[in-house]
C-alpha cells in the first residue's frame, strides 16, 4: 500500500480556492493526501479554519495570528484567539512569528505578540507553527528565551543549514515546501540534506509557493508529491520512505 501524505501547512480559506474548495478537499484522499493542517493567518481565518476542520474529517486547524496581522491584536481579540485555540480539532498555535520582509507591524509589536502566542501554546499544551522571514536572529533569540519545552515546526524554512541544526537540537521540526524544487533553492536543498528525515515535515503553504513544474501557479496539497520526490532525490532514499516518515512525524507532533 502506498503511504498517505501529510500536508502540515495549507491555507484553504484563501479566496484563491473559492471556485473549487469543496471538490478539491473531497478529492484529496483518493489522490494520496491523507491529512491536512489548515493554518490561520489573518483575523477572519481564526474562525474559518476551525469551521473547515469541522466539515472535513481529514482537515485539522492551526489557530494563531501571522506577524503581518498582529497590529490588529488587543487583549479582547487575544481572548477570542485563545477561545478558538480550544475548539475541536485545533492541533497547533500558528502561524506565529516574525516577518521583517513585509514589516507591516513594528518589530516590538511583532515580538510582543509572538511571545504571547508562544506562552499561550505552553498554557494549552499545543505545538506551534513558526513563520520567520528575514528575521533569523530575533526569531532565534525569542525562541531561545520563550520556546524551551515547546514542540513545533519552523515552517517554510528559509535560513541556513546551521540554523536548521540549531532548531533540531532545540527539539523542533523543519517544514519543507515547494522551494526545495526550485533551481535557485540551493540553501533549502542543503537544509533537506542535513536535517534528519525524522525531523522533516512536508508542507505546501498553498495557495502559495507551488513546486516545479507549477511554479507561479496556484498551489494545492495535490502537488506535495513533487516536494517529497525532491527530498528523496537529495537524500538518496525512496519516495515512499519520505512520505511515510514525514507523515509519522506530523502525526506524532499534531494528532
Ligand atoms: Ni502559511
Amino acid at each position: 500500500m502506498k503511504p498517505m501524505i501529510f500536508d502540515s501547512h495549507a491555507h484553504y480559506d484563501s479566496h484563491q480556492f473559492d471556485e473549487d474548495r469543496h471538490e478539491l478537499l473531497l478529492s484529496m484522499q483518493e489522490n494520496g493526501i491523507g491529512t491536512i493542517v489548515n493554518c490561520a493567518a489573518d483575523w477572519e481565518s481564526l474562525t474559518e479554519v476551525v469551521e473547515m476542520a469541522q466539515c472535513y474529517p481529514h482537515v485539522y486547524a492551526a489557530v494563531g495570528l501571522h506577524p503581518d496581522e498582529v497590529g490588529e491584536l488587543d487583549e479582547e481579540r487575544f481572548a477570542f484567539l485563545k477561545q478558538q485555540c480550544q475548539k475541536e480539532k485545533v492541533v497547533a498555535v500558528g502561524e506565529i512569528g516574525l516577518d521583517y520582509y513585509w514589516d507591516t507591524a513594528s518589530h516590538d509589536v511583532q515580538k510582543k505578540w509572538f511571545v504571547r502566542q508562544l506562552e499561550l501554546a505552553k498554557e494549552l499544551d499545543l505545538p506551534v507553527i513558526i513563520h520567520s522571514r528575514d528575521a533569523a536572529e530575533d526569531t532565534w533569540n525569542v525562541m531561545k528565551e520563550h520556546a524551551q519545552g515547546l514542540r513545533g515546526v519552523i515552517h517554510c524554512f528559509s535560513y541556513s543549514k546551521e540554523m536548521a541544526e540549531e532548531y533540531v537540537k532545540m527539539g523542533f521540526h523543519i517544514g519543507i515546501g515547494g522551494v526545495v524544487t526550485f533551481k535557485n533553492g540551493k540553501k533549502l536543498k542543503e537544509v533537506a540534506q542535513v536535517v534528519p528525515l525524522d525531523r522533516i515535515l512536508l508542507e505546501t503553504d498553498c495557495p502559495y509557493l507551488a513546486p516545479e513544474p507549477f511554479r507561479g501557479k496556484r498551489n494545492s496539497s495535490l502537488y506535495v508529491p513533487y516536494i517529497a520526490q525532491a527530498i528523496a532525490d537529495i537524500k538518496g532514499i525512496t519516495y515512499n520512505e519520505v512520505v511515510a516518515q514525514t507523515a509519522k512525524n506530523a502525526k506524532e507532533l499534531f494528532l
